[in-house]
């Protein structure tokens, strides 16, 4: 595509629309897949987030869901292009709430916010700069909108007042009423887009978590990592070499610590930053011989890389035509909207990595800071703008380094630093340098709402009780990962809790029939495997005075509950259909839990625990405090040292929780490859349901003939309700 061109015809056409298009008010709305709806506003651009993405509809998904109304009154959203910029406003009704906006790490309720949505290293506010700002926000009231601009967009989440606005704030006397408040009501979302023209869509609910579906499968759903994406994976310092590597390997071998991959950081490259992207002949001699000993030892390798070429890699010059004006530490920057560009970059890849054995990548510094990454000033050859580059940069290397992957029918899973809409279906979860643990959790509830995935990856720890809690996060994440890129620091390093830390490793083994059942519901029904509280039924109504009192009547002794749901939970989420986690932070010794309405039930023991109430709970050290559902069904396989590769089968022991009847979907494919897309996978039906005598009884749909099968032996165990002579 020749953008330059094609940028003339626009402004022309621009100049010739504008007139007619300023101050337009209505916007028409075309249903595009069940419950979704595409508007436009002004002339779009031809370079936007789904462009660089390349997202496709995930449709026989979105077909499955309830048919459900356009969720707003077309007349109450209002948009027009003034001055070459496009101004949008949705409603928002007294009460609702919030969420979204992509990769946040201190707030979960936006309304109030004042966001400029641009990709960058988080930096410590939530002002919008962050790893993957999504222009995509989900509703309390069970709704979406997706402005779909590879813009920077200011974002008035709900704190800009018009003065035509349905409820307006009164004027208030500032020196004598104690009602009057710095930040007025304000009845609507508003945004500016730097651009003469805008996409956005709209998605039904009916509740937020369907808004939320609708979103991902309109992006082509989740991913389904590798089998071996889901187990233990650690990072190690940045200057090992190939012996030490595999030493290490044998080191979680030896000390039965599990393990599927590792990640050599910069120094596997004979120079860094730049990058020559060519292996170190000191440190890797002889890189096939090792990777290949290594997959003996069940373990597979992941690079680092940033994607700016240095002067003496062997893809520099061939690239050089194909980039930026500027560099980033003496790197170019690959156009990777022209296919030169990325059949040079990738093609050195898929030659000197991939034909070799290595398995995925960890692609970084993407995102920013400002002070190393190319400026906005900086040309692309392709015409594309510096900050419609920088805005999806992240897109474009994770779906081009997937693309390789999927053309060898093998599936990867790797970890970005930048990403946007339009990247649910890729197999890249989200890290960063910052590392504030509870800010993590908050960024792993916020990731749901948007269609990421993100890792509270473990560095290093100040002392063996961090070290622990921070490992109970990291089990229950897309990705249970140790970066010791920089500390050195190993699951065992400390030594008062290296028992626990194992045991915790080995528990997120076990539970990986259960955490690849999720994923492949994620890419399926478009469900996050890992998300906040706010998009789980019966969060917000449970207490019971709740629904008789006013809240200002609420007694907060007698019902904590009810001020409970309208804080923002930042410090609990749900993982999977039935698994509330509840993190405990360093110095903690007790904390409070929210549970939703229903029956709670504790994952170690399976005793009951509560409903619809706020409990403290006081938990052992070793514990990650987990609670299950009422009728919750967690498949789980034996301790193992590695996932099971391709045609392996395993035993199960499927665990029920509650005193309800259950039934769950199992997933099941060969684990490796991308034959379920057509068609090879399986969904095995698991039903408990309760016999004549009272007693509870376990089933297991057989196996589909000519389907993959992983399931070897099952047993049964009832946490809850205990049956007589239960194995
Ligand atoms: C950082 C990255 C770290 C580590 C390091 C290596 O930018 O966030 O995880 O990979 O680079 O230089």
């Amino acid at each position: 595509m020749n953008y330059p061109i094609s940028r003339l015809v626009q402004v022309f056409l621009c100049i010739l629309l504008l007139p007619t298009v300023a101050y337009t008010q209505h916007v028409e709305w075309d249903e595009i897949a069940p419950g979704i709806w595409k508007g436009i506003v002004g002339v779009p651009e031809e370079f936007d987030l789904l462009v660089a993405s390349g997202a496709t509809l995930r449709l026989e998904g979105l077909k499955k869901m309830e048919k459900s109304d356009f969720p707003f009154n077309t007349e109450e959203i209002a948009a027009s292009v003034e001055g070459g910029k496009t101004f949008l406003r949705f409603p928002l009704a007294i009460q609702e709430q919030i969420y979204g906006f992509g990769l946040q790490f201190k707030t979960v309720h936006q309304r109030g916010q004042i966001l400029q949505l641009h990709v960058d290293h988080y930096g410590g506010r939530d002002d919008g700069r962050t790893h993957a700002p999504v222009p995509f926000y989900v509703s309390s009231n069970g709704y979406g909108v997706f402005v779909n601009s590879a813009r920077y967009i200011d974002v008035y989440a709900g704190s800009a007042v018009r003065k035509n606005s349905k409820n307006a704030p009164r004027a208030l006397d500032r020196n004598t009423d104690k009602n009057w408040t710095s930040r007025p009501y304000s009845d609507a979302v508003e945004m500016l887009i730097p651009a003469p023209g805008i996409e956005v869509y709209v998605f039904a609910g009916p509740t937020p978590l369907d808004a939320v579906r609708r979103f991902n499968l309109f992006n082509g759903g989740g991913p389904i990592p590798p089998r071996w994406g889901l187990g233990f994976t650690q990072r190690v310092h940045k200057l090992y070499t190939a012996e030490e590597v595999l030493q290490e390997a044998s080191d979680f071998e030896e000390k039965g610590y599990p393990l599927d991959f590792i990640g050599l950081e910069p120094g596997w490259q004979s120079k860094s930053y730049p990058n020559t992207f060519v292996w170190d002949a000191g440190r890797f001699p002889k890189p096939k011989e090792f990777i290949r000993e290594l997959k003996e030892k069940g373990v597979r390798i992941n690079l680092w890389i940033n994607p700016y070429p240095s002067p003496e890699s062997p893809i520099y010059k061939p690239i050089l035509p194909y980039t930026s004006s500027h560099t980033v530490w003496a790197g170019v920057v690959p156009d990777f909207t022209l296919d030169t560009a990325q059949r040079v970059f990738w093609g050195h890849f898929e030659k000197e990595h991939l034909d070799i054995g290595v398995s995925g990548y960890k692609i970084d510094e993407v995102d920013g800071f400002d002070r190393y990454l190319w400026p906005d000033v900086a040309q692309f050859p392709s015409g594309i703008s510096a900050e419609q580059m920088r805005q999806t940069y992240g897109l474009l290397v994770q779906r081009q380094s997937d693309s390789l992957y999927r053309k060898r029918n093998e599936r990867t899973y790797g970890l970005v630093r930048a990403s946007n809409a339009g990247a649910t279906s890729f197999p890249y979860v989200i890290y960063n340098d910052y590392y504030n643990h509870e800010d993590f959790i908050t960024a792993l509830i916020n990731s749901g709402f948007s269609g990421l995935l993100w890792t509270p990856e473990a560095r290093a720890s100040q002392t063996g009780e961090e070290w622990l809690r921070r490992m109970q996060t990291v089990v229950f994440s897309p990705m249970a990962m140790v970066n010791a890129w920089s500390s050195g620091t190993k699951p065992w390093s400390f030594e008062e809790v290296a028992e626990e830390v194992r045991q915790l490793a080995l528990l997120r083994m076990r539970m990986m029939p259960y955490w690849y059942s999720e994923f492949a519901k994620y890419h399926f029904e478009g469900t996050p495997p890992f998300r906040a509280m706010d998009l789980e039924e019966g969060f917000h109504t449970g207490g019971e005075q709740r629904s008789t009192l006013a809240d200002d009547e609420v007694d907060l002794e007698v019902n904590p509950y009810a001020e409970a749901v309208k804080k923002e939970v930042k410090d609990q989420y749900m993982a999977g259909e039935y698994l509330l986690i509840a993190p405990i932070f360093t110095g903690q010794t007790s904390r409070q839990v929210i549970l939703p309405l229903g029956n709670w039930y504790d994952f170690y023991t399976g005793l009951y625990v509560g409903n619809g109430e706020v409990i403290t709970i006081v938990p052992e050290l070793g514990l990650t405090p987990v609670f299950v559902k009422d009728g919750g069904v967690i498949p789980m396989m034996e301790p193992r040292l590695h996932a099971p590769a391709k045609g392996e089968s395993v035993n199960l022991e499927i665990r029920h929780y509650g005193e309800k009847p259950a039934v769950y979907q199992l997933y099941d494919d060969d684990g490796e490859s991308f034959d379920y897309e057509l068609g090879h996978y399986s969904w095995r039906e698991i039903r408990v349901e309760y016999q004549k005598n009272g007693e509870l009884k376990g089933s297991i749909s057989k196996a589909e003939k000519g389907k993959p099968n992983s399931v070897g032996n099952v047993v049964w165990r009832f946490m809850t309700v205990k049956n007589y002579g239960e194995n």
